[in-house]
């Protein structure tokens, strides 16, 4: 069996409005055990499991709280990211609506190893029943003890409040994240200085993901070290992966890293419907790379991933079947973005129009050999020029199908008539 159920092991186990039945699952035991750690030890141990974040980028998680623990201020933020804005994610969604404490534990945790003084739940506001029980929890988490002053009788006191997003892809960006809670357009800020130095409100805030904070939890129970024997010496643990399009078992399923990507379709998604053709697939969501078949032995693995000039480690697999156009598809990707960009900067604001244009031109069958040129050098200007993750990922869909599907390029231009 390749999957491997660490943090997704009470799925449809447990109510997940019972705090009683997470607490008889192992729930805040770990908590427990934290509180009674040295916060260097603790920090020691994520350290130790070489915990990437799931958001995305695959940033050291013991790095962060290295970097929020050092700062002196009195006001410090711990942020949970549940955006979750990216097209074929939907795991926090699953983290949320299953297991809401496992996120509390593991954000009270990472609070209690770095002088967090508040939390924050920032929630993609399509999610009303995610957002629902993540207030229920904390409601009984706060009557239980695990939330509020002097928590299970130490001298620590933590808080976290929920918020809601406004549907805005760009607000899942941690600085356009922080503009949107403080009450203020969803735009990025320039970095240096980053979030743990100066953050929400101008204090040192830490923003990890939903799936990075309930994977807390495991690393204290079983230790760094253990955790660290699971997955790849690059990507440690196990992965949430958010698998849809045309498969049969469209779902979430928890694998260790280093599992290949055809096993995931084939043996957990059950192969394609109607077992039709794979015409490509999709990594990571609307900004990661689309592969053909014969690439589908790839392993998951940060560093794999990284192979394709983008970081895309939020674990979507979106399989696209024979019947469908690579032109649509792109298109819809690109426009998307376009519909997104918060418009700050010009590559990204007027690239993803003309990007558009262009590739309606392949669509119509009217594009030409020097169409193929301005796509690759205007995709590869917004990628390198834009001010942000959006604009810097946006295009990675075209520049892997001008590399890998070149030929369908070539063919619309030189057979017009054919497909
Ligand atoms: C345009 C854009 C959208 C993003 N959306 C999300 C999101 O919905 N959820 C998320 O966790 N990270 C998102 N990220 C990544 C965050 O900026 C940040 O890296 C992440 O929350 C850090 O958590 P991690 O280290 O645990 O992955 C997004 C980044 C960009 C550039
Ligand atoms: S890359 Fe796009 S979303 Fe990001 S700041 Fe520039 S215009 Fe806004």
């Amino acid at each position: 069996m390749i999957e491997m159920k660490l943090i997704s092991k009470r799925f449809g186990k447990i109510n997940p409005l019972s705090i009683d039945e997470y607490i008889k699952f192992d729930g805040y035991k770990n908590l427990k055990k934290a509180l009674s750690m040295e916060k260097t030890e603790i920090i020691e141990e994520v350290q130790k499991a070489y915990l990437r974040g799931r958001g995305g980028a695959g940033f050291p998680a013991a790095i962060k709280m290295m970097g929020l623990a050092k700062e002196a201020n009195k006001d410090k933020y711990i942020i949970c990211n549940a955006d979750e804005g990216e097209p074929g994610n939907f795991k926090d969604r699953y983290l949320m609506e299953n297991d809401p404490h496992q996120i509390i534990e593991g954000m009270i945790i990472v609070a209690y190893a770095t002088g967090g003084t508040k939390g924050f739940i920032y929630v993609r506001g399509e999610y009303q029943k995610s957002m629902s029980l993540l207030k229920w929890s904390i409601d009984e988490a706060k009557k239980k003890g695990f939330l509020g002053q002097k928590i299970m009788g130490s001298k620590f006191n933590f808080d976290i409040e929920v918020r809601s997003g406004a549907g805005s892809y760009v607000c899942g960006e941690e600085f356009a994240l922080i503009e949107s809670i403080e009450g203020n357009p969803g735009r990025t800020r320039v970095k240096p200085p980053f979030p743990t130095q100066v953050g929400l409100y101008g204090k040192p805030t830490l923003i990890n993901n939903v799936e990075t904070f309930s994977t807390i939890p495991t690393i204290i129970e079983m230790g760094g070290v253990n955790f660290a024997k699971i997955g790849t010496p690059s990507s440690t643990g196990t992965k949430l992966i958010s698998l849809s399009g045309n498969v049969k078992n469209k779902g979430v399923f928890e694998i260790p890293f280093g599992v290949p990507i055809k096993d995931v379709i084939y043996k957990l998604g059950g192969g394609i419907e109607k077992d039709r053709k794979i015409k490509m697939v999709q990594l990571g969501g609307a900004c990661g790379p689309i592969i053909p078949e014969y690439m589908l032995d790839m392993i998951i693995d940060f560093e794999r991933f990284e192979e394709f000039e983008s970081k895309t480690g939020a674990g979507a697999i979106i399989v696209i079947d024979e019947r469908f156009d690579i032109f649509t598809i792109l298109l819809k990707v690109v426009r998307f973005f376009q519909h997104e960009s918060c418009g700050k900067c010009t590559p990204c604001r007027e690239g993803h129009i003309q990007l558009g244009n262009l590739i309606e031109k392949f669509i119509e069958r009217k594009a030409t050999m020097q169409d193929i040129a301005s796509l690759e050098s205007l995709a590869r200007v917004i990628h390198q020029a834009s001010l942000c993750g959006l604009g810097q990922t946006s295009p990675t869909a075209i520049i892997s199908s001008l590399k890998y599907f070149r030929d369908d390029y070539i063919d619309r231009v030189e057979h017009p008539e054919r497909g």
